[in-house]
C-alpha cells in the first residue's frame, strides 16, 4: 500500500507563519518518508528549502525521485533523526523556520515483509528501519538477558503477560534461535492465557511493537532531538510533532509543557523577562484528524498532534 501522509495540509498551515514571514525560509522534515510532507510544503511555498531526514535508505532514494523537481530546495540527509542539530550545521544553516516530526514506520516499511515488522507475514526477525546498522529484533530474543527481554515488553508494549513470555522465549531458544516472525508471534500467542486471547486484537501486536521501540530506540531519539529541535528554530517558527502511540506521546507532551511554562521563582511579584517561557502550545492538548481522514486512511486513527511555537529568543 502507498504510504497516504497523515494530516497533511493541517501540517502545512501550522508551519506556514513563520514561512510566510520571511523571504528565505527552511523546514525540516525529520522523518522523511516518501516525502508526501516536503512535497505538499515545496508545493505551497515557493521561497523554501527542506531538509528531509531519514534512517531508511530506501525511503530517501524514494522521497529524492519524488523531489527531483524542486532540486536545490530540497536536500536530504541519511540519519536518525536526534544528530538534527548536527544536520543543520552541515547544510550551513544557523536557525531554521520549523521542523515536523512524523513519527514511527511508514507503510512502504510495514508492507515490505522480508524487513520483519509485521507479525502477519513470516520473515526474519529484523525490524531495523535503518537495515544498514544496528541490532536486530532477533538479536534481542535471542541474546538478551532474560529480565531485559521482559522490562522491555513491559515498558514499550505495556504487555502485562511479559514475564510468561519471555519465560517461553528462553526455553525456546535453548532449543534453536527464535528467528522468524511467525514463530515469535505463535509463541506470544501460547504464552497469553486463553480468555484474554480472546480480545483486543492480535496478542502479538504489543510484543512486536515492544522490539520495534527498543532495536530503533525509538523514544530516545525523541527525547533527544525535540530539544534540538527547539534550540534552533527561529522566533515563530514551530515544531509539530504527530505520535502515534502513547509512549511517545507522552515523551512529547511532557517536552512542550516544560519549555512552555514560566520558570518565574513563585515568591517574585512579576514575571521577569529571564524567566518568562520561550515558547507556547499553538492549541492545547493534542488534535485528532478528522472522522473522513480516519474512513480513507486507517493509519490516521491513533495519531496525537502538537505544535509549539518559540516566543522569544
Ligand atoms: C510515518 S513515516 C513518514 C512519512 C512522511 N511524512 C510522508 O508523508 O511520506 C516515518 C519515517 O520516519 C523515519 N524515521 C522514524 N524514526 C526515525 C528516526 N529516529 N530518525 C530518522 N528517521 C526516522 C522512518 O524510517 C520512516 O521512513
Amino acid at each position: 500500500m502507498e504510504h497516504i501522509s497523515v494530516m497533511r495540509d493541517r501540517c502545512v498551515d501550522l508551519l506556514a507563519p513563520s514561512i510566510n514571514a520571511h523571504d528565505k525560509s527552511v523546514i525540516i522534515d525529520a522523518t522523511l518518508g516518501l516525502g508526501g510532507h516536503s512535497e505538499a510544503l515545496l508545493q505551497r511555498f515557493e521561497n523554501l528549502t527542506v531538509i528531509g531526514i531519514d534512517r531508511d535508505l530506501q525511503a530517501i532514494a524514494k522521497a529524492e525521485l519524488r523531489l527531483a523537481s524542486f532540486g536545490e530546495r530540497f536536500k536530504s540527509a541519511h540519519s536518525v533523526f536526534d544528530d538534527i542539530s548536527g544536520i543543520i550545521n552541515n547544510f550551513g544553516f544557523s536557525q531554521i523556520n520549523g521542523v515536523l516530526f512524523d513519527l514511527g514506520v511508514s507503510s512502504m516499511q510495514l508492507d515490505q515483509e522480508a524487513r520483519g515488522f509485521s507479525y502477519s507475514h513470516d520473515a526474519p526477525l529484523d525490524m531495523r528501519m535503518d537495515q544498514s546498522t544496528g541490532i536486530t529484533a532477533g538479536d534481542i530474543v535471542n541474546t538478551f538477558e532474560p529480565g531485559e527481554i521482559v522490562r522491555i515488553l513491559r515498558v514499550y508494549g505495556e504487555e502485562k503477560f511479559a514475564t510468561r513470555i519471555v519465560e517461553n522465549i528462553v526455553k525456546a531458544r535453548a532449543i534453536a534461535p527464535l528467528n522468524s516472525t511467525v514463530a515469535l508471534a505463535t509463541l506470544v500467542k501460547e504464552s497469553i492465557p486463553a480468555a484474554t486471547r480472546r480480545t483486543g486484537g492480535n496478542p502479538a501486536k504489543r510484543t512486536f511493537q515492544a522490539l520495534r521501540i527498543a532495536v530503533n530506540d525509538e523514544l530516545g531519539a525523541i527525547e533527544r532531538a525535540i530539544p534540538q529541535a527547539l534550540a534552533r528554530i527561529v522566533v515563530g517558527g514551530r515544531v509539530v510533532v504527530m505520535s502515534f502511540q502513547s509512549l511517545e506521546d507522552r515523551i512529547v507532551k511532557e517536552i512542550f509543557a516544560e519549555a512552555s511554562t514560566s520558570k518565574s521563582p513563585r515568591e517574585l511579584p512579576i514575571e521577569l523577562p529571564e524567566y518568562a517561557a520561550k515558547f507556547k502550545l499553538v492549541f492545547n492538548s493534542s488534535e485528532k484528524p478528522s472522522a473522513l481522514e480516519i474512513e480513507e486512511n486507517s493509519r490516521a486513527a491513533s495519531v496525537r498532534l502538537r505544535a509549539i511555537e518559540r516566543v522569544a529568543a
